[in-house]
């Protein structure tokens, strides 16, 4: 029996002393000490054994579990110190170093400037309107003085939809070359005085290069009272354009076509980049060409059922997507719907 007890003892000694792990530990304490562990079946014995013997046999194994109990809890000790230290070492965080920087995405450059464009606009009391850019013939060509056969419709490369083909006689649809349509469309609906613009994509069905896209922006604007002149247009177009380029700009209007309009201009502002001396970008001609205008003419008035005795008006269509590009040197017109991240980014 005490040969029994020495032989416990020394076991679960070596087995404490070697095992380095919380876990293995546990195991070592129920293999020696747990309800069916070595010590307590040996105890179980006990009770078999002549009196004296009983005693001192006793009080041995009693001593040896204390003895155990005492081991056990200093290596358990010893072990969760260890386990910490490491956890220090090799789990800290170093609160001070900079954090990982998540990119939040932004507004699309044209986005942001319309914005800018239309608060300028609706300081001075325009609205912003809108279209459809599916549209009909009569909205994008014919209300606007321009009928079947002109030959002005040319200055217009249209995208024509395929005609829907039980309804013989429907005219066919096309995607808007021009965000003009929607002055006919708001007419129609509203009587003078009228002060809109008109934001929009519009299409162009022609080679694409660095000034081209089949796609891109406009902004047309309309402006209709009793007694409005082309000074009012000018003084209108020199303040918005100062503000939105935030200089001083020149307007100047060139006489042009449009079959919408009489008379008809080109609107030409100082170069933005040169201040008119002379540069790459205006061609070194000072100037920059940026959109149509006109006094609306009386033949749109009848179109939409207004009298073109009793009113006037000035109507004007711009490259919005050109303007965007003299306002920050864009090079090539096709960027903006590239979908290319490092040009977004810039904005
Ligand atoms: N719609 C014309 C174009 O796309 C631009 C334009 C010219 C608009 C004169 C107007 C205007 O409203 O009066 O080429």
């Amino acid at each position: 029996m005490e040969k029994d007890i020495a032989h416990i003892r020394d076991t679960a000694h070596r087995a404490i002393r070697e095992t380095s792990n919380l876990e293995e530990l546990e195991k070592i304490r129920i293999e020696f000490l747990g309800r069916k562990g070595a010590l307590p079946l040996l105890l179980r014995t006990v009770k078999d054994l002549p009196e004296d013997e009983r005693r001192h046999v006793g009080a041995e194994a009693n001593r040896l579990r204390e003895d155990l109990e005492r081991a056990l809890s200093l290596r358990h000790n010893e072990l969760k110190k260890t386990e910490h230290e490491h956890i220090l070492t090799n789990e800290w965080l170093d609160v001070t170093r900079p954090g990982t920087r998540h990119e939040k995405g932004h507004l699309h450059p044209v986005t942001t400037m319309l914005a800018e464009i239309e608060r300028i606009f609706h300081s001075m009391g325009f609205e912003t309107a809108d279209g459809p850019e599916v549209e009909t013939d009569f909205y994008n060509f014919e209300a606007l003085n321009i009928p079947a056969g002109h030959p002005a419709r040319d200055m217009w490369d249209t995208f024509w939809l395929k005609p829907i083909p039980d309804k013989i006689g429907v005219k066919p649809l096309l995607l808007r070359a021009h965000t003009s349509p929607v002055q006919i469309r708001y007419m129609q609906k509203h009587n003078p005085p009228i002060r809109i613009i008109v934001p929009g994509r519009v299409y162009r069905y022609e080679p694409t290069d660095a000034s081209h896209e089949i796609q891109f922006h406009q902004i047309e604007g309309l402006m209709v009272d009793t007694n409005i002149s082309v000074a009012n247009f000018k003084a209108i177009m020199e303040m918005f354009f100062s503000r939105f380029y935030g200089k001083k700009v020149t307007i100047q209007l060139r006489p042009s076509y449009f079959p919408f309009t009489e008379p008809s201009f080109e609107i030409f502002i100082s170069c933005v980049i040169c201040g008119g001396k002379g540069c790459s970008v205006c061609k070194h001609t000072g100037w920059l060409e940026l959109g149509g205008a006109g006094m609306v003419h009386p033949g749109v008035f009848k179109a939409v059922g207004y009298n073109p005795q009793d009113v006037r008006g000035f109507a004007f269509g711009l490259g919005f997507s050109r303007m965007i590009m003299m306002k920050h040197k864009i090079p090539d017109v096709r960027l903006f719907n590239a979908g290319d991240v490092r040009f977004l980014k810039q904005f």
